[in-house]
């Protein structure tokens, strides 16, 4: 395999020296670019974009060729795994994500087939080998899964919801059945990010995009035990080295200690977290990645390099910073806006990594 060129990303995740802060964004490839909608309507719908290796590959790399990011992250879903399961997703245009199977009763549950990487998601298998073969080292390609308990809530409810009431009912009247859907997902995961890690990626997130819905002995039950035991099932690269495993529980923020006891790699921080308070908190054990508001990116350029240099500042000086969003990009931001703020993090970042040897 072709070394990586610019292997900042990596070597944050690790907490090692770096020039200056890498940066990626969730979502970076997506609606607010003009190319990516150009694709997504040759490719007919989004499932079918997501379902073509070639057209993943091609929307993976879009951002990459407009701005100056330090890693690509596979294009996808999380809710592939349960299509795999048999659900039936789709999408209803401008609603987001739904089932035509929800999983509502015991025995839906008990029914489930638990999906195998490369023969149910073979589309998502060779997408990450297309990607790792054109990027040629240019940077590390990030592969990602949902949270069982995030995609559950989807599988459950059937589609996004409000207040969870469908699941949270299961939890509480249920709670043998959502541990055996849980325990189903935490095997499809490790399966699928092992997965994709034979196939290439470099690095792996786990989007837990709705523990922080959870009272806290629900969220340690429920959400973090089964991506601890992810991370525990986790395979080395196929050069033997560790995958870095960044854990992203949106609203997450009073449990940081608790995340990074799990033995990952890096926590994924929303913005309300201060970043300086969360590094004394637990930088000493793992990367931190984040944390600015998706909705500076509506605000001038000025003023998202003003924020961009407060989030750096609050970091301090050293290692283990690997800047990103609080959550995705929205679809309406302009991409020139993006641009000031991956300049600006590498612009800001400079004095802070000087002092390294
Ligand atoms: O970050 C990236 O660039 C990689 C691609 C990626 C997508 N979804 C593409 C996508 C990733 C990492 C995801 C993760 C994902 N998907 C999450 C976890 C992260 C988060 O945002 O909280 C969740 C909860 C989903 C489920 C999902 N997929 C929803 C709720 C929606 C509809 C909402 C929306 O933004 O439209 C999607 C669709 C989706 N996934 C789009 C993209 C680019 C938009 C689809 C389109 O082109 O119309």
């Amino acid at each position: 395999m072709t070394a990586l060129i610019n292997d900042r990303l990596l070597r944050a995740l690790r907490r090692e020296p770096v020039d200056v802060t890498p940066v990626w964004l969730m979502r970076q490839a997506g609606r607010y670019l003009p190319e990516y909608r150009a694709t997504r309507s040759r490719a007919g719908d989004f499932m079918s974009l997501c379902q073509s290796p070639q057209l993943a590959l091609e929307v993976t790399m879009q951002p990459l060729e407009r701005f100056a990011l330090d890693a690509a992250i596979l294009f996808s879903d999380i809710l592939t795994v349960p299509d795999a399961m048999g659900l039936g997703l789709y999408f209803e245009e401008g609603e987001g994500p739904r089932f035509r199977q929800p999983v509502t009763t015991p025995a839906a549950i008990e029914a489930l087939p638990i999906p195998d990487a490369e023969r149910d998601l073979g589309y998502v298998m060779d997408a990450v080998r297309l990607i790792r073969r054109e990027l040629a080292g240019r940077v590390p390609l990030i592969g990602f899964s949902g949270s069982p308990w995030t995609l559950a809530t989807y599988m459950v409810e059937g589609q996004s919801s409000r207040d969870f009431r469908t699941i949270k009912r299961m939890l509480l009247d249920q709670p043998e059945a959502l541990e055996l859907l849980l325990d189903k997902l935490t095997l499809a995961v490790t399966d699928y990010l092992n997965g994709q890690i034979a196939a290439g990626v470099q690095a792996v997130q786990i989007f837990d995009t709705w523990g922080g819905t959870l009272t806290t002995g629900w969220y340690e039950r429920f959400s973090l035990r089964p991506m601890a035991r992810i991370v525990a099932g986790l395979n080395p690269a196929p050069d033997g080295s560790r995958v870095p495993v960044i854990l992203f529980t949106k609203q997450g923020g009073l449990w940081l200690e608790r995340i990074a006891a799990t033995g990952c790699d890096a926590l994924g921080l929303d913005w309300t977290v201060d970043i300086g308070e969360a590094r004394a908190r637990v930088g000493d054990r793992v990367a931190l990645q984040g944390n600015l508001d998706p909705v500076v990116l509506y605000a001038s350029p000025a003023a998202i390099r003003h924020e961009v240099g407060d989030i750096l500042a609050r970091y301090g000086a050293g290692n283990g910073h690997v800047f990103n969003l609080g959550h995705g990009i929205h679809p309406q931001i302009e991409p020139d806006h993006v641009a000031a703020l991956v300049d600006a993090v590498h612009e800001l970042s400079l004095p802070y990594h000087r002092v390294q040897g």
